[in-house]
């Protein structure tokens, strides 16, 4: 074997486990990095989500820092809300979908759309769902 053979195939494992971690992260759907019930979103990491979306420039939402705005509903008390945005049903796919798409569900309202991805709004709306 010449010597620059040798050296490739001893590098081939690491760039393999290179490749690895990057399909998994570019995936972003690593199980272990989950959480204990992915589908519930994680009430934590959806305030983080909050407060950099600086959502509350618009909305008054308890537990956040500075999250006093004016320009849309307090989100106070959402867990206990029937109808969110005057037309949906509250529940936890629907948040998540109006979290997603706020000017598919109610064309031209001040909410714009945030840019989130759907794990972002899974994690915003179960920290808005446990407001009570
Ligand atoms: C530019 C201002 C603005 C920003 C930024 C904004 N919203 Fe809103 N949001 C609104 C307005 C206005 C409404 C009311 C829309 C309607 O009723 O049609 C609203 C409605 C909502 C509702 C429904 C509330 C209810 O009482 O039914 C939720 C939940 C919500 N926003 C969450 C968020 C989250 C989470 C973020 C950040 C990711 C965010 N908003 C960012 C303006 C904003």
């Amino acid at each position: 074997m010449d010597p620059a053979e040798r050296n490739l195939s001893h590098r081939r494992p690491l760039l393999a486990a290179i490749c690895a971690l990057g399909a998994c992260a570019w995936l972003g759907a690593c199980a272990p990095h989950d959480g204990d019930a992915p589908a519930l979103g994680n009430p934590e990491a959806g305030a983080l989500v909050i407060s950099r979306k600086a959502c509350g420039s618009c909305h008054t939402i308890p537990g956040i820092t500075g999250a006093d705005g004016q320009v849309g509903p307090s989100l106070a008390g959402l867990g206990e809300r029937h109808i969110i945005a005057g037309t949906l049903p509250n529940s936890r796919p629907n948040l998540e979908y109006y979290l997603l798409h706020p000017q598919e569900v109610v064309k031209g309202n001040y909410m714009p759309d945030q840019g989130l991805t759907a794990r972002q709004a899974r994690d915003a709306a179960a920290y808005l769902l446990e407001l009570r």
